[in-house]
């Protein structure tokens, strides 16, 4: 049985995924009274990924498999595999199952369109998303670039999938109606905002800003839904939108932050561990350390006004017989 795990990063998430579905495997198996299959895992993602410490972290991996009841009758082989999942990573009809996680909502590329070069200033300049200012071809240009890149990942996997094959995709979306105000556009709207207070301050050129935009898009359940109904490749089995809180250390379920700067804080370290790469060789890295203090505050500062949570868009899909 082939499984894929598409954007798998490299830290203790990676290897979650395969520790996961053995258990699964083991316990069908256990219930059919049937051998479990020989099981081999692909871990995916970008090649500037990684990969050496997922390999060097194989053994620690093995040795908590053991521990892991369920899972430990399972024969499985673990390989990476770099390149962008927005091309064809397997032969035909080779994969049983895909999973992604935190990952589809980075688009392959900065829409065609945003750039300012020279003397042509970016449309939607001054924002790095989309913004409660940005004009309305902005809004167009996100939203065809994303139509485009889920429409190529699904024919993509289709073709890579068995019969029969599914998938399980859970990637940030947005639960406003409104696009210009999504929860999302209010994450990179602080982002925005402690770099312009830098760009105010001479730290940061003020035409590296208006040249910067992030290559993600956040989309809505109906928006992901209407691109897979177009495509018609895939029955959708499950879709449930979810909400984490910004601060991975705050549990609760209630609309209520008992220490904002703590939070801010902690938040701030998750959003550097995802930009930090992009910032520094856009910026340069020696603004990193001064962008993440001010982006900290101000997300302590938005979190007294409102606890602004993540969507999340859960996806099951079955390929089309
Ligand atoms: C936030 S991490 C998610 C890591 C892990 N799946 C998790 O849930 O914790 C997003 C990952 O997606 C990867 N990624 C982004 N675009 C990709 C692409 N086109 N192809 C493969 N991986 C990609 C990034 O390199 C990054 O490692």
């Amino acid at each position: 049985m082939v499984v894929a795990d598409l954007g798998c990063s490299s830290g203790p998430n990676t290897f979650l995924v395969l520790t996961q579905v053995m258990k699964i495997i083991a316990k069908q198996c256990r219930l059919l009274e049937l051998q479990p299959p020989e099981m081999q895992f692909f871990l995916n993602d970008l090649p500037g990924n990684d990969f050496n410490n997922i390999f060097q972290s194989l053994d620690y991996f093995e040795e908590s498999v053991k521990t892991e009841k369920g899972a430990i009758c399972v024969p499985h082989f673990v390989a990476g595999l770099p390149g962008s999942f927005y091309k064809r990573l397997f032969p035909s009809q080779s994969v049983h199952f895909f999973h992604s996680s935190y990952s589809l909502m980075w688009i392959s590329q900065v829409p065609e369109g945003l750039e300012s070069n020279g003397e042509h200033v970016s449309p939607n300049k001054g924002n790095i998303y989309i913004g409660k200012a940005s004009p309305p071809l902005v809004v167009k240009l996100y939203q065809a670039q994303f139509n485009r890149d889920f429409s190529l990942f699904l024919k993509l996997r289709f073709n890579e999938l068995v019969p029969g094959g599914q998938m399980v995709l859970a990637f940030l979306g947005r639960k406003k109606k409104n696009i210009y105000n999504g929860e999302l556009s209010s994450l990179w709207g602080l982002v925005s905002e402690s770099l312009h207070s830098m760009v105010l301050e001479g730290i940061v050129e003020e035409k590296k800003l208006d040249s910067f935009n992030l290559p993600f898009y956040a989309p809505s359940m109906e928006e992901a839904k209407e691109v897979i109904n177009a495509q018609g490749l895939f029955d959708i089995i499950h879709m449930q939108m979810f909400e984490s809180n910004w601060d991975p250390y705050d549990d609760s379920d209630d609309d209520f932050v008992i220490d904002h700067v703590q939070s801010g804080a902690n938040f701030a370290m998750c959003i550097r561990s995802v930009l930090e790469p992009i910032i520094g060789s856009h910026f340069g890295s020696s603004i990193v350390d001064e962008l993440f203090s001010r982006f900290a505050m101000n997300v302590a500062k938005h979190l007294i006004k409102e606890k602004t949570k993540l969507p999340v868009l859960t996806l099951c899909l079955k390929k089309k017989e």
